[in-house]
């Protein structure tokens, strides 16, 4: 054996043999600075027609050295375990228990809420075409949320029928996805995706969530959706919240409305933050005739109502965070918070 291996080995073993703690004497000999981790790296200064008997003799020295303290380690366990050094009687440490991110916790209650009023989640493509995401919801070619300010349009090969690719911009692509799905209503679709708009600031995060509701049957009408939203706000903000349609413009659904939601702080009288008392959760309506026949349905025999809201539009109403970019910097001080 090369007389430096063998030197080391020897060393070591005497290291080992009047040890008292072998993680430490473990980390003189392997570790960063150890011993045998200097010796090894001396591999490169000899020459190379003695290289692979100097690894080899090396491997020798480090198998005898790791047997040594193996049964090291377990006598130095053994007499611990013999003079009681070991309390088992100590109570363990508590592990930390992580918990799920806030929007998940959201979109777990909303599905709870809605499932209460009879609507499935239901879950459609991310990347979807032009034709899901707007043609088949009567949105026009040259509607300011095509254009490529606002929406990610996907390189690849247009389809004949559907039009380019995109990554979805608001969660009513699943609208006549879903009318296709169960061809005859009664339809009560909840769907919640990742949507992606080519935005950030305060209120705006590039990728964000939605949720959206579909209901379509026979006379479905505007109470029917002004219930639908004071329940789900009942629940989900809390009895004291109210909500109020206000008139509005989508293209797929006429009569249109925003949804505003009294402001949390203030209760509805006006603040600072909210300044009129509301707040607006999101956009709804009845859905347009147009899009009924887009998929697959009788506007003649069926009516239906539409909404579609952010998620972390929706938390930060219930918590009032000033700003949504909180939820996607990872940062644990804020989400332990939740
Ligand atoms: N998709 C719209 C948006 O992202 C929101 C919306 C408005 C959804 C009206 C609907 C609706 O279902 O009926 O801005």
């Amino acid at each position: 054996m090369d007389p430096k291996i063998k030197d080391v080995l020897n060393r070591s073993l005497v290291l080992i043999g009047s040890s008292a703690d072998p993680d430490k004497t473990y980390l003189e000999i392997f570790g960063k600075n150890g011993i045998f981790t200097n010796l090894a790296q001396e591999i490169k200064n000899i020459e190379p027609q003695n290289r692979a008997a100097f690894g080899k003799n090396l491997n020798e020295a480090k198998e005898q050295i790791q047997s040594a303290l193996d049964k090291k380690k377990l006598s130095t366990l053994n007499s611990q375990l013999s003079t009681g050094f070991i309390d088992i009687t100590a109570p363990g440490r508590k592990q930390k228990i992580g918990h799920l991110h806030l929007v998940s916790q959201a979109i777990e209650e909303i599905v709870a809420i809605f499932s209460r009023l009879g609507f499935s989640l239901q879950s459609y493509p991310e990347i979807d075409w032009d034709w899901y995401a707007f043609d088949s919801l009567n949105m026009p070619k040259n509607h300011p949320a095509r254009d490529d300010f606002e929406t990610f349009f996907v390189k690849a090969d247009r389809n004949p029928k559907y039009g380019q690719q995109v990554l979805t911009p608001h969660t009513s692509n699943g609208q006549v996805r879903e009318m296709e799905r169960v061809k005859t209503p009664p339809i009560r679709m909840l769907n919640i995706a990742r949507c992606y708009r080519r935005q950030i600031d305060v209120s705006h995060t590039p990728m964000f969530h939605q949720f959206e509701g579909l209901y379509i049957d026979k006379n479905v009408s505007i109470p029917q959706l002004k219930g639908t939203f004071d329940f789900f706000t009942t629940n989900f903000f809390g009895p004291k919240r109210v909500t109020r349609l206000r008139p509005h413009h989508f293209r797929f659904t006429e009569p249109s409305f925003e949804v505003d939601v009294t402001c949390g702080i203030c209760q509805g009288r006006g603040c600072r933050l909210c300044k009129s008392g509301w707040l607006e959760l999101g956009g709804a309506g009845m859905v347009y005739p147009n899009v009924l026949k887009n998929g697959g349905i009788d506007p003649q025999k069926y009516s239906g109502f539409a909404f579609g809201w952010g998620i972390e539009r929706t938390i930060a109403m219930k918590t009032e965070l000033p700003d949504i970019r909180l939820f996607y910097q990872n940062d644990l001080r804020f989400l332990e918070q939740f």
